[in-house]
């Protein structure tokens, strides 16, 4: 975040109180942080009540073999049924789980009772299939109920899923279906985006030209679109699944047991497979959820409006919602779809109390205008959040001022795919929250600022965002690579865990999230390589050398802008090369990571070890001038590169 960005944030003086009605019923109420810093371990432990245990647990945390931990030790739990059964055992089977809304305007209501139902079919399909406890299942599906319905299905049998975000291209998936050998797939013939059907089921094929293991693949039939068939291991998730029996009797694995594996982007070109497991994670997703959102499950209708393939969608449309027993929207398509308006729409007709959602759909919003929102009715809205990258103040005021009624506290959490669970926030009933800043750990985790020597900095500067305690949710490790966990973690400030985000700490010792400091990009929330889209583009035959930066963009926060050399055979204008190069990063990585600009180069800025500046290319993406450029073993190559710029735009 560049210098001029930072010193606005920290003159933002506007304060928000909580509402006196809301403050006055919170679930979680101040002196809860108190409580945790006592007795952090008594503090989980009450935590752990929300689930039911088979077993009960001996030990809060075995912290022995750092940082590899051990929460809720010898506990044996099935999530499944925390997330299913016990409240249909309780007599809340007939509480709606999800109101499904389909992008075309489809519906459906799903209870508790019927997923429950669905989940157990779901789950006797697998075994009909051969599943093993431990064995892994890919997920790669749209936004609909049967998603979940998988999920559930895997972590019922203690199968580890390993859901691939429907945007990925088939290389994609195929890496992470070899990555963690998963020998089943469950997909969709396609699912609905931007007012058309959106096909899923081509990549599952092309995917699996080159995976041997996986012996069949489970189709859901959602757009209708035609589907190429391959007897023997593709079966219609209608007839497969429907013919099971809705009943089965789930075991309980121990609290240790895998539950997922999520890929996410890190600094190096291969994506890591993050590690969760179950009772820690379920603990730490159910807690934080009825902390930060305030969650009353008989009264709230409560919508996370983000993509199940990410961790947002896992932790809080999943796992998180089900345990606390809560009534959530989900939602298949894009916001604008048919027409601006969709998500309020949404709001209005369920009656929705709590929105959560990411500052780019917020910017996207703005820039449609505030009078959008304004024809619905809007005031069931009691609490509305933001997560996945920093919130500019002007956002929030927007939010706040025009979804939120002026009224709702706005909840920025800042947490990742690594710690499960959110980490940093405001607490809807107790703090007086500040826009653009994430506020305070809460309550049972611990957090820090420090800067390079890992010392915490004073209130007033900035530095590294750590987290000096084990938390429940956090993850257990990288999938297969035990040293790539300590490495990439751990291993920066010793004995802590390093985030990869810079930070500053205010005068009052809140904490201001102001984004990676690492190779790692957030492009309209999602995370992505530089490393990553670089090897993308210097595996395509016309591509010598390629250098990826984040450059910052009004909308989705950050853009991807690529330098390429090319090869002396490449053939062809710029401009056919590239769209083709643009083309390549899709089928190589997904739509998402297309970088919005491709400048082809001559040179790139380089220091004399062979080091490229980075620094200097985000400086030209972003039309500054550019920086120190004495330590380049040639310093005509910048003046080439922003002449190319200012030429291509
Ligand atoms: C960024 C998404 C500022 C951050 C849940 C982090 C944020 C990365 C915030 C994780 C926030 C997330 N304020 N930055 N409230 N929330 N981030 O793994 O850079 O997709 O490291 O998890 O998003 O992204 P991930």
């Amino acid at each position: 975040m560049a210098e001029s960005t930072l010193s606005n944030l920290l003159r933002e003086t506007r304060r928000f109180d909580p509402p006196a009605d809301l403050a006055a019923s919170a679930n979680l109420t101040a002196d809860a942080y108190a409580e945790a810093e006592a007795d952090p371990e008594a503090f989980w432990a009450k935590q752990a009540e929300r689930l039911t245990w088979e077993t009960p647990f001996e030990q809060v945390l075995d912290w022995s073999n750092a940082p590899f931990a051990k929460w809720f030790v010898g506990g044996k739990i099935n999530a499944a049924y925390n997330c299913l059964d016990r409240h249909v055992e309780a007599g809340n089977g007939d509480r709606v789980a999800y109101y499904f809304e389909g992008e075309p305007g489809d519906t459906r209501t799903i209870t508790y009772a019927q997923l429950k139902d669905e989940v157990c079919q779901a789950a006797n399909a697998l075994i009909e299939l051969g599943v093993k406890t431990g064995d892994r299942v890919a997920i790669y599906m749209p936004m609909i109920p049967e998603t979940v319905v998988a999920m559930l299905a895997c972590a019922r049998l203690g199968a580890p899923h390993t859901v691939v975000f429907g945007g990925f291209s088939s290389t994609a998936l195929r890496d992470r279906i070899l990555g963690c050998e998963a020998e089943i797939v469950i997909t969709a013939d396609g699912g609905y985006r931007k007012g058309k059907p959106s096909a899923l089921k081509p990549a599952v094929d092309e995917a699996l030209t080159e995976c041997p293991d996986v012996r069949n693949v489970i189709v859901a039939k959602r757009t209708g679109q035609d589907v190429d068939w391959t007897e023997g291991r593709d079966l219609w998730w209608d007839d497969f699944v429907g013919k099971q029996s809705t009943e089965h009797t789930p075991e309980s694995f121990d609290a240790e047991h895998p539950l997922y594996v999520m890929y996410t982007s890190g600094t190096t070109g291969k994506p890591k497979g993050i590690l969760h497991t179950t009772g820690g994670y379920l603990v730490g997703t159910a807690y934080s959820h009825w902390a930060v959102f305030d969650i009353k499950p008989e009264t709230d209708v409560y919508w996370t409006a983000a993509d199940i393939g990410w961790v947002t969608g896992h932790s809080y449309i999943v796992y998180a919602p089900l345990i606390n027993g809560t009534t959530s929207i989900m939602y298949e398509g894009t916001p604008d779809t048919p027409h601006p308006g969709r998500w309020w729409e949404i709001i209005e007709k369920y009656k929705v109390t709590i929105l959560y959602c990411a500052p780019t759909a917020i910017r996207m919003f703005m820039k449609f205008g505030a009078e959008i929102p304004a024809k619905n009715d809007l005031s069931t809205l009691r609490l509305i959040g933001s997560v996945g990258e920093p919130i500019n103040p002007e956002a929030y005021i927007w939010y706040r001022e025009n979804i939120g009624g002026g009224k709702t506290p706005v909840v920025d959490t800042w947490w990742q795919t690594e710690t499960g669970m959110i980490m940093i926030s405001p607490l809807p009933g107790v703090t007086s929250g500040k826009p653009g800043s994430a506020m305070q750990p809460l309550p049972g985790i611990s957090a820090d600022v420090v800067d390079d020597a890992g010392n915490s900095v004073p209130n007033g500067s900035g530095g590294y965002l750590v987290l000096n305690k084990p938390w429940p949710a956090m993850l257990r490790t990288v999938w297969g690579d035990d040293e790539r966990y300590v490495d990439t973690y751990w291993s920066r400030f010793k004995g802590t865990y390093f985030a990869g985000d810079g930070a500053k700490r205010d005068e009052d010792g809140d904490i201001w999230v102001l984004g990676r400091v690492d190779d790692v990009m957030n492009v309209s929330g999602h995370r992505l390589s530089t490393t990553e889209i670089e090897s993308a583009l210097v595996s395509h035959p016309k591509v010598a050398e390629a250098a990826v930066v984040g450059a910052s963009d009004v909308t989705t926060g950050q853009a991807v802008v690529a330098f390429v050399i090319l090869r002396a055979s490449a053939e062809g204008g710029d401009d056919d090369v590239v769209n083709e190069l643009r083309k390549h990063v899709s089928s190589e990585i997904g739509a998402i990571a297309r970088p919005r600009n491709i400048l082809v180069v001559s040179e790139l800025p380089k220091t004399r070890s062979g080091k490229i500046m980075r620094r200097l290319l985000r400086d030209v993406a972003e039309h500054r001038e550019v920086g120190d450029v004495t330590t380049l073993a040639d310093d005509s190559v910048m003046g080439a590169i922003q002449q190319g710029m200012n030429s291509s735009s």
